[in-house]
Order: C-alpha cells, then structure tokens, then sequence
C-alpha cells in the first residue's frame, strides 16, 4: 500500500521515469524498479563507510582516481563537509545504501576546469553504485539528481574524474543528453548545465519528499522486523546478506 503509493509520487514528481529526460527519446525500462534519491546527513557516514569499504579496488580507482586503502576511505568519509556539499544516496529495504553520488561545491579558481566557466562556482561530481545492484538505473537516477541541483544552485560546470574508458558513465552522462568536454585532460570530463526554471525547483523539492517517505517507510519496516524477530525470538538479522536492489 505504501509502496504503491511512493510510486504513483515517484512518477508523478518524475522521480518513477525510468531514465533521464533531457535527452527525451529514451524508451523506459519495465523492469525497472522504481530508485528513490536522498539527501544524506553527516548520520549517514555509517552507511557510507560501509558502501565505500565494500567497493572492490577496480570501482575505487574509478571512484575515487586512485586505490584508497581502508584507511584513506575512512577518511574521506570523515571529511565530507555536508554543510558545503550534497551527498546523495540510494537505499536498500535493509537501509543500506546501494549508490553514493557526492556532488562538491568549490570555488572555480581551484577547479581543474576554471576556465570552462565563469559561475563563481563549480561541482564535482563522484558516483559509486554497490556491485550487486548496477545495471538497474541507480547511477543514472543519482547522475540526474545531482545534475539537477546544479542547476538549481546555478552552477553550470559538474566535473567529473572519468576516464573515456569507462564507458558506464560515458554512457550515462550522454543519455541524459550532455555532451562531454575533455579540454583539460583525458580524465578530466567535464558537462554543462542547463539553467534552472521553475519546473526543476519544484521537481528537485517534490523528489526529496518522496525520497524522504520512503526511507521513513523503510525504516519502520526494519524496526517492525527487528521487533517481530525479538517476539518471536526468531533473532538473527533480518536479511543479512548482500545487497538487494530496491523495491518500488
Ligand atoms: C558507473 C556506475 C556508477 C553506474 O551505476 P549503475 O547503477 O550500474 O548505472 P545505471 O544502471 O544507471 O546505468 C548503466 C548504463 O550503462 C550501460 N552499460 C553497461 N555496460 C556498458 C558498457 N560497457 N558500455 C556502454 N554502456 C554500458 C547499461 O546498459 C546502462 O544503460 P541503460 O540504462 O541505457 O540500459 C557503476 O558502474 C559504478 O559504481 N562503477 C564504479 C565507480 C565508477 O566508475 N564511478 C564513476 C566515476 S565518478
């Protein structure tokens, strides 16, 4: 019941559209499930942790730009500024996150692409999506949020550290209709950013509700579970085990 009707908001607010709509020309994915982008709070470094650690080498380097050990990650974690930057994340049932998408704010004279703008500001953009649940539109849901509050913080620059190798992001980044700009270097992929109207404002507003409703709605069930397993004595850990894509 809940769920269906966290669908219908989804779809209503665009959140439920299966793939980004810049582009437009995109056929949706039915088999698809619906992914809900939230607005983290330094209360998620927890879960950050644990996504990030989980990440195998490879997805770190391209994460990241270079092998983090456990430590380095510990401590990128504990350094994120939330007050200055945005952290998205893309929940499981079992309040784990399944994508991260930070989205950092910084002045353009120390962006590696200042002179591609002349906005005061410039966001760089980082994206990671649990191994087990790639393929079903949680980095492109992530990629379109975090594009879209550029857009509504008048920024118009995101740069990304991507290698044109990894095709993955290429790919995302183009079905959303952007074109992708290298003049600063093969890793260093930079997009531009639609201005904002008042359509996206509402939207970015009404997809955080929704988002916010459905992490309420799934932290209530875990804490039903963990209830029921206690009554009944059944104990263990509700689905412990590896990620699950989300539900709509
Ligand atoms: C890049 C990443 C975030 C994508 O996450 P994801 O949730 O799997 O992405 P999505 O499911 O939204 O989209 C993947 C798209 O790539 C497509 N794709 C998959 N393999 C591909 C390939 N080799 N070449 C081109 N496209 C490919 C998929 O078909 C899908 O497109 P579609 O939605 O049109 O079918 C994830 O792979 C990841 O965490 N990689 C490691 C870290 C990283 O590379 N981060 C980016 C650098 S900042």
């Amino acid at each position: 019941m809940a769920d269906s009707l966290l669908s219908r908001l989804a779809q209503w607010t665009g959140l439920g559209r299966k793939e980004p709509q810049p582009g437009g020309a995109e056929p949706a994915k039915p088999d698809r499930p619906t992914v809900f982008v939230k607005e983290l709070s330094p209360r998620s470094r927890r879960h950050l942790m644990r996504h990030f650690l989980a990440l195998e080498d490879k997805d770190r380097l391209l994460r990241f730009g270079s092998k983090l050990s456990d430590e380095m990650v510990a401590r990128y974690v504990q350094n994120i500024d939330f007050a200055r930057d945005t952290v998205f994340g893309v929940y499981d049932r079992r309040l784990r996150l399944l994508g991260v998408g930070h989205l950092a704010f910084a002045p353009r004279e120390t962006s590696r692409v200042s002179g591609a703008t002349i906005k005061p500001v410039v966001a760089e953009f980082g994206v990671s999506v649990s191994a087990a649940a790639r393929g079903l539109g949680v980095g492109t849901k992530l990629f379109m949020r975090a594009s879209m509050r550029c857009r509504n913080a008048d920024v118009d620059t995101l740069y990304m550290h991507c290698l044109s190798s990894n095709k993955v992001m290429m790919h995302i980044a183009k079905k959303a209709g952007m074109e992708i700009h290298r003049d600063y270097g093969e890793a260093d992929a930079y997009l531009k950013i639609q201005p904002a109207n008042s359509a996206t404002i509402f939207q970015e507003a009404m997809q955080e509700q929704v988002a916010m409703l459905d992490y309420i709605v799934k932290a209530n069930f875990k804490a039903l579970l963990k209830w029921g397993a206690r009554v009944t004595g059944l104990g263990g850990k509700p689905g412990g085990g590896a990620d699950q894509p989300p539900k709509s």
